[in-house]
């Protein structure tokens, strides 16, 4: 082991002597629109959102200005953590449709000009993978077993899990099998569910597998793959123990010890493989990672110039909603990427998160907030949409490339009084009913006000219940309807394209306290955080998140894009 992570070091020493040019390319500027399949439009009325669903949904897409789509994942699932438990990589859930419903898509998109990004899981399958069926049918220590991680218990009885991690879902990170003698055995890690095994990324069949997987996207024609978990394929080799608790990023920049299970150096050399492979197919098809890394020199590394295309900027999602903090947090994202030569991305919401339209209504503080439920304090919503709107506008005014998650350009709020009951994020069991998890930023999206579940399908069925509020939201309420959310968004991805903001660069004029204001290519775009009204720039007023105010000056928590 000593001598592979030399080889490790060495290997990042010889890429970081690469010249860093600017990266070129689609994805360096786009706008990437999340949708999550389950929750996006129901084609066949049981409940479930589905593949045929969000074709014939593209329309919308289209209108709205985006680029490109990423797709949760829609393989065959015995969906324990909502499809992120992968059975089969090289199929459709019958939930979602069949294989030639995902051919379809991706040609139906492609046919209207927007590329398709598919997830990828390589971190853990689901215990349905026919790999960890066939790990428990064998024996310990066999090459069936070697694909995951499996280890004896500690003390006489082994009754004891081999180490102290914790999964992120809560409770401990490993299970104990029974073994096919029916006498208690083995544990295996899983760092999120009982139901997702973490594969053993030292095991060359492991790899393998995965470059098979990557090639039967590439070759149905997909432009590239979300990896989740990027940061955690590769553990510290002696499994240390790890004291602290599972936490997300503190979004703080404290130098803190690298629990062993996230962020180790292997993982790069697995990026680099696959890059390689990806660079094998025409197209510009491209590499995301899902990683939750600080500080944002340390997530730069897994897009230097021959490994990922782009990483998820979540310190950015976390940031305080307040100008020294936006401010730290976009300059040093934009420092950390350029040191590299990749473009910095921004998002604001994602499955994982409470939408941006409630978070930023409970508290300016930022922080990720696991769910908000029945009992707990509720975010103000008008606040809170204000804010969104402010943030959303700010965001897709920087150079980089964006991410929108489904149901924000309706300016849509977290279901914050969902009924536990109906609560199917593991995080809620798991965690022993403390952290409520993430099923409020995941209920189906309203279409229009009148029709049976807001018109996601054509029942009144949805997997997890609509808000009975969400009429407004519908996006036939807003189609056309100046000052709407859904037209706010609009006006704003078609401004940024004529005027190339995803290419930058950006230039400061204002960093204060109350405002920040900067020039990205001939526009000027400012943002109010303080609680006064403050005059605008002179200049002609091309967007905004609110009016102004009767004295031309841009009111708190409002973003305003101007020609000088
Ligand atoms: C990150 C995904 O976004 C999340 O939804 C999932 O639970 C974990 N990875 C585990 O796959
Ligand atoms: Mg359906």
């Amino acid at each position: 082991m000593a001598r592979d992570r030399e080889h490790a070091l060495n290997t990042d020493a010889i890429q970081q002597e690469q010249p860093a040019g600017p990266a070129t390319g689609w994805w360096t500027e786009a706008v990437i629109y999340q949708i999550y399949p389950r929750s996006f439009a129901d084609s066949d009325g049981d409940g479930m959102g589905d593949l045929p669903g969000i074709t014939a949904r593209l329309g919308h897409l289209v209108e709205l200005g985006i680029d490109a789509v990423w797709l949760s994942p829609f393989y065959p699932s015995p969906q324990a953590d909502a499809g992120y438990d992968v059975a089969d990589y090289r199929d459709v859930d019958p939930l979602f449709g069949k294989l030639s419903d995902a051919d379809r898509l991706i040609g139906e998109a492609h046919g209207r000009g927007l590329r398709v990004i598919v997830d990828l899981v390589p971190n853990h399958t689901s215990c349905a993978h026919r790999w960890f069926t066939e790990a428990l049918a064998a024996a310990p220590g066999s090459p069936e077993r070697a694909r995951y991680i499996f280890r004896d218990g500690l003390g006489p009885d082994g009754d004891q899990p081999p180490n102290d991690w914790q999964s992120v879902f809560g409770g401990p990170a490993w299970t104990r099998v029974t073994e096919p003698d029916g006498r208690p055995g083995q544990w295996y890690l899983h760092l999120f569910d009982t139901g997702q095994p973490d594969l053993n990324w030292d095991n060359p069949q492991v790899r393998a597998e995965f470059l098979d997987v990557l090639r039967f996207w590439l070759d149905r024609g997909v432009d590239g793959f979300r990896v989740d978990v990027a940061h955690g394929l590769i553990k510290q080799a002696d499994l240390a123990n790890w004291e602290e608790p599972q936490e997300i990023l503190s979004g703080q920049e404290v130098a803190k010890p690298r629990p062993p299970m996230w962020d180790q150096d292997g993982v790069h050399e697995i990026y680099r493989e696959w890059r390689r492979l990806l660079e094998k197919y025409p197209g510009e098809r491209v590499l995301v990672a899902e990683a939750w890394v600080e500080p944002a020199e340390r997530l730069a590394r897994y897009v230097r110039p021959d490994e990922m295309h782009q990483a998820f900027n979540f310190e950015y999602l976390l940031a305080a909603w307040t100008a020294p903090a936006q401010y730290a947090v976009i300059t040093r994202s934009l420092e950390a990427t350029d040191a590299v030569g990749a473009p910095t991305t921004w998002v604001l919401s994602n499955h994982d998160v409470v939408r941006h339209a409630s978070r930023l209504g409970l508290t300016a503080d930022g922080g990720r907030h696991n769910g908000i439920g029945v009992g707990d304090p509720q975010p103000d919503a008008a606040l809170g949409l204000r804010r969104a709107r402010a943030a959303s506008l700010l965001m897709l005014a920087l150079p980089g490339c964006a991410y929108l998650y489904q149901g924000e350009e309706l300016g849509l709020p977290e279901h914050t009084t969902l009924p536990d009951e109906a609560r199917q994020d593991p995080t809620w069991q798991r965690s022993g009913h403390t952290q409520r998890g993430r099923d409020g930023c995941r209920v189906p999206i309203p279409w229009e006000a009148d029709a049976p579940s807001y018109g996601f399908g054509p029942t009144d069925a949805s997997w997890l219940p609509q808000p009975s509020s969400w009429a407004e939201y519908a996006l036939d309420r807003q189609r056309g309807v100046p000052g709407s959310t859904y037209e706010m968004y609009r006006t704003a991805l078609r401004l940024r394209r004529e005027h190339g903001l995803g290419r930058g660069p950006l230039e400061w004029l204002s960093t204060g306290d109350q405002v920040l204001a900067f020039r990205n290519r001939g526009l000027i775009v400012m943002t109010n955080f303080g609680a006064a009204p403050v005059p605008a720039p002179d200049g002609e007023v091309l967007h905004s998140s609110a009016p102004l105010d009767g004295d031309g000056r841009i009111p708190t928590d409002v973003t305003v894009w101007l020609r000088p």
